[in-house]
């Protein structure tokens, strides 16, 4: 199993528009794709999930595009923060959020607050988030501490660096899914995918379910990773893999 997994949920607006239905419609059902995504991985022993949920460039959309997804946001944060507490999930968003709505920031740091404890999965959603900025923020980091004479430039390495992501202490992923068949990165965790298996399936993200991950993960679990080596790294730890049988089950 992947000990981290990242998703970017595209297709929303196709769903919506393929059943006659306004694009909003597509996130609202995409919210329930992501609760049960969420419930999978934790139930499947997959240490992280990474949903790209709003783009620093998804600004750019319908401005009542934008109010839905930002209230969606809030309402789903409110309605479900007392599960994510029962589930041992600790939440966490990472992005610019400072220029997100001001309740939505509060809802925000109540739910990391309140989550950070928690032993499980941990559940990070991507929000106003840019991988070039994540990266420009993390080197103005490093800039200032070195202009402050607490850091020798020559000393900076890669966990130097990664230390000042977002994603500061969480493992790199393993895998990407990417739905609606699209083959873009699009911004998304340039420095963290590095060595990640690209899996993309042509799923709208509102049909992805149990099938789509499972698949998703066999083809994971066909991958020979070698981390730019010649023999496949045994740091991957394939114990855990799905039976077959199992696979065969889900139908997938
Ligand atoms: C991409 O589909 C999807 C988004 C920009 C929004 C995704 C957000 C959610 C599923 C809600 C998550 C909620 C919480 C609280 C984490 P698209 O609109 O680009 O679809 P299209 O490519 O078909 O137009």
């Amino acid at each position: 199993m992947p000990a981290h997994l990242a998703v970017i949920m595209d297709g929303n607006g196709r769903w919506a528009k393929a059943r006659g239905l306004p694009r909003v419609m597509g996130h609202r059902a995409g919210v329930e794709a992501l609760k049960t995504t969420l419930r999978l991985c934790s139930d499947w022993g997959i240490g992280a999930l990474t949903a790209y949920a709003f783009s620093t460039e998804n600004w750019s959309r319908p401005g009542d595009e934008v109010s839905f997804l930002m209230t969606l946001f809030e309402r789903v944060l409110q309605r479900e923060l007392g599960a994510l507490e029962r589930e041992q999930v600790r939440i966490r968003f990472l992005g610019d959020l400072e220029a997100l709505p001001q309740r939505l920031q509060e809802l925000i740091v109540e739910a990391s607050e309140r989550t950070e404890k928690n032993k499980g999965i941990h559940f990070n959603v991507c929000t106003n988030y840019g991988g070039r900025h994540e990266l420009v923020y993390a080197a103005q980091k490093l800039a200032e501490r070195a202009a402050r004479g607490e850091l020798d430039p020559a000393l900076i390495d890669e966990n130097i660096f990664a230390a000042e992501l977002f994603t500061a202490g969480e493992v790199d992923p393993d895998l990407l899914i990417r739905t609606s068949g699209e083959r873009r990165i699009s911004n998304f965790l340039l420095w963290q995918l590095a060595y990640a298996e690209i899996h993309v399936t042509n799923v709208f993200w509102p049909d992805f379910d149990v099938v789509a991950l499972t698949k998703a993960l066999v083809d994971y679990q066909s991958r020979s990773r070698r981390f730019g080596g010649l023999e496949p790294n045994k740091r991957l730890d394939n114990t855990n893999a799905l039976e077959p049988t199992a696979v065969r089950h889900l139908g997938a």
